[in-house]
């Protein structure tokens, strides 16, 4: 390890920042990192039935962090992955199922949340207002308002927060961005991403009694309560408009974050989507076969095929973007990238040999690593974040506009100055959510 007594002196450095603005806001918590037992960040992991799990493990591996707590609604879950974490690192991590009494505690610097997305603002806020980093999964909220409240929550605590759109980490997409930046396409004005899966029903459900081993009413937190039906947990909230976002939002924001990356666009000028759930009669929300469009300022344009039901791949690829530009074209996804001239003959490639597993549903891996040394890195020794929580959010964003056309069956207009819809009856029904009473959410 590297560099230990200054790695100290920043996270007393941070802690202490923490503190002012724990004072001035009334947060003696914030103290936290002055406590830390070591010179690692010390993190809690939450919510760890599957890409909790990944991460848990990972922060286990580096040398720069220790899990010292697992905390998951699912008692089952805290016993397995407490387990595993203790395979990649010296201590065995405590359990605790209440998200509340972790933040409380003095020697937790950072939280890192792999909870359902409904939970992912309102424990970023609540880690933040107790003096902690944040690292949260994408989708950075459950709806567009709570991206932005995590904007103004971050500028007000002044912690460090990153998204987990790990492909930002990952060196070949960070070369060949560089390369597009460069010009070896000329000027690039389109961006066609896609993600196919071969998802089965998820079934009805039927109102069922709450398993021993899970604490229901605090898996819902700050969402509306409905009774528990025993199609929903683990995972399958992903296609439930309480909880989830689609898989716009689950697997769309990945790669369309790494259009709007190549392309350097923000916020939309206009929003189409199309599609529906086609597959199955089933309990599913959202839409299983989805196209959404979206138009920047400067004749630029971005575009998503999510197909959750059928496997058919492009490029060989069940997941990916093209970048097309004025004189040629780049093919990336996290494996690497192929650079195409304007005739479509290859003139430069960077692509692993093997192919990783394209229906991977966990996502871990070299690159989730990369990312989380970045954010280990931003905390320790004051890196540039490569998924800051302004940039995830815009890529969040563009997602959650394209369930909203889809909803509404309308095309959006937009204000390209911060992605607000224009039509003001759309803008109030669909821009933020309704929280359970005492869990309302303010940064
Ligand atoms: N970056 C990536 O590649 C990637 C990959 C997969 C999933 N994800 C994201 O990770 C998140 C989790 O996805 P998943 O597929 O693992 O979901 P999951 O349903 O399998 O697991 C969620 C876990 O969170 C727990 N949980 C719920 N409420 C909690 C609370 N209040 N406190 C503590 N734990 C709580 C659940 O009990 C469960 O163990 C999602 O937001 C998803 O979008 C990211």
């Amino acid at each position: 390890m590297k560099d230990l007594g200054n790695r100290r002196q920043f996270l007393k450095t941070t802690a202490l920042a923490g503190m002012g603005v724990g004072l001035t806001g009334g947060k003696l918590s914030a103290i936290s990192g002055l406590n830390a037992p070591s010179n690692k960040v010390v993190v809690a992991v939450m919510g760890v039935a599957g890409r909790g799990r990944a991460l848990a493990e990972s922060f286990a591996r580096q040398d720069g962090s220790e899990v010292a707590i697992i905390c998951d609604v699912d008692e089952r879950a805290i016993e397995r992955v407490s387990k595993s974490a203790a395979n990649h690192q010296d201590k065995m991590p405590m359990g605790e199922k209440d998200i509340r009494k972790v933040l409380e505690r003095d020697d937790i610097d950072a939280l890192v949340i792999a909870a359902p997305d409904h939970w992912h603002a309102p424990a970023s806020v609540m880690a933040m207002q107790a003096g902690k980093h944040v690292y949260v999964e994408k989708p950075c909220g459950h709806n567009p308002r709570e991206g932005e409240i995590l904007i103004e929550a971050q500028q007000k605590y002044g912690k460090v927060i990153q998204m987990g759109t790990q492909q930002r980490s990952d060196h070949r997409s960070i070369e060949v961005i560089q390369m597009i930046k460069e010009g070896i396409i000329g000027e690039p004005y389109y961006g066609k991403a896609w993600y196919a899966n071969t998802r089965g029903s998820i079934g009805k459900g039927k109102v069922a009694e709450i398993p021993s081993w899970l604490d229901y009413d605090l898996w819902q937190g700050p969402a509306p309560r409905v009774d528990y039906t025993d199609n929903i947990i683990h995972y399958n909230w992903h296609w439930f408009w309480n909880w989830g976002t689609g898989e716009s939002c689950n697997n769309g924001t990945h790669e369309v974050d790494v259009c709007r990356w190549a392309l350097g666009v923000d916020y939309p000028t206009r929003v189409t989507s199309s599609g529906g759930r086609f597959h199955y009669d089933d309990d599913w929300e959202f839409y299983d076969t989805q196209v959404m469009s979206f138009d920047f300022e400067g004749g630029k344009n971005i575009t998503w095929e999510g197909r959750s039901c059928n496997g058919l791949q492009f490029y060989n690829r069940g997941r990916g973007a093209t970048i097309h530009g004025t004189e040629g074209t780049v093919l990336m996804d996290r494996d690497g990238y192929i650079v195409y001239d304007h005739d479509s003959n290859e003139i430069k490639r960077n692509m692993k040999d093997e192919q990783s597993d394209q229906l991977n549903t966990v996502g871990g891996g070299g690159m989730t690593d990369v990312h989380i040394r970045n954010f280990l890195g931003a905390i320790r020794d004051g890196e540039s974040l490569n998924t800051p929580i302004d940039e995830g959010h815009k890529s969040v964003l563009l997602c959650h506009l394209g369930n909203i056309a889809q909803y509404s069956g309308k095309t959006l207009e937009c204000d390209p100055s911060n992605g607000h819809i224009k039509d003001a009856a759309l803008m109030k029904k669909m821009w933020g959510r309704k929280y359970e009473k005492g869990w309302e959410l303010k940064a």
